[in-house]
């Protein structure tokens, strides 16, 4: 049967090879970009599966066209499962060598926007008696380690978020956190400017398990690892 999957955070990186693994496993995707120019580069890409493709520009820290979109994805389409792909890091660096700009745009990033777009869809799965969050963390969390400022932060709360949630949630609805391990992105270049990233697995072959993995959640599995945070290892 054909799933509904929204992925926030589909410019580019692993958001963006998500939207495509699950449009070529014939599922229909809302993918959201931070930027009108990142929707446009999606489109093209996705043209030939345009059809089961639909594209937003919405910066997902910006309360007021966040609601405006969800209160239309209500009436029309409430998803199976949500993935929270957004993410941004400025760099690492100490918490008091970042500027106030930096760390704001990686709270609203990391954290306060997927908590807000979080508990309007859950309303909305309340609503439709089914749905899954599947949130990113990082390996920060478990092995924390110096110089990951307000972006190490915002990933042990996202955790705590998803794990908050699940204790709240009725059957069959569910909430998990992954951690997706390193990967060849421009998150990653960010974080390690001089690595050579051809050494690093690609956005694609994570997004190919993360993706397989996705829809046993939506297939009946999600219940099963509500309140998880995995890793890559974790998934069968
Ligand atoms: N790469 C790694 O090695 C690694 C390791 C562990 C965890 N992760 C996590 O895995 C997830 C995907 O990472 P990635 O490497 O694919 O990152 P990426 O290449 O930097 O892509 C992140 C995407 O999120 C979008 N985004 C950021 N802030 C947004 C906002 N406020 N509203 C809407 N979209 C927003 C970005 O749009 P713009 O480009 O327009 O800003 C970009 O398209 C993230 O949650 C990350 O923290 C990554």
């Amino acid at each position: 049967m054909k799933s509904s999957v929204l992925v926030l955070g589909s410019g580019r990186g692993l958001g963006r090879e998500l939207c495509r693994f699950f449009l070529e496993e014939g599922h229909s995707v809302i993918g959201v970009t931070r930027t009108r120019e990142s929707l446009t580069a999606l489109l093209d890409d996705f043209s030939p599966r345009n059809q089961w493709f639909r594209g937003e520009a919405i910066d997902l820290s910006d309360r007021e066209s966040s609601l405006k979109f969800l209160q239309g994805l209500r009436k029309e389409l409430i998803p199976d499962l949500v993935v929270y792909a957004a993410g941004h890091l400025s760099g690492r660096k100490p918490l008091w060598d970042l500027s106030w700009e930096e760390i704001d745009r990686e709270i609203s990033s990391n954290l306060a926007g997927p908590l807000f777009w979080s508990v309007e869809m859950t309303r909305a799965f309340l609503m439709a008696r089914r749905g899954g969050h599947l949130f990113f963390s990082s390996g920060v969390v478990r092995l924390p380690r110096p110089s990951w400022g307000s972006y190490g932060v915002g990933k042990a709360a996202i955790e705590a978020l998803s794990r908050q949630i699940s204790l709240d949630l009725p059957p069959p609805l569910y909430s998990l956190s992954m951690n997706p391990g390193r990967m060849a992105t421009a998150m990653r270049k960010a974080a390690f400017p001089d690595e050579d990233q051809a050494t690093l697995p690609s956005p694609v072959s994570i997004a190919k398990k993360v993706g397989a993995f996705s829809l046993t959640l939506i297939e009946g599995a999600g219940r099963t690892y509500n309140g998880k945070a995995l890793t890559m290892e974790d998934i069968p």
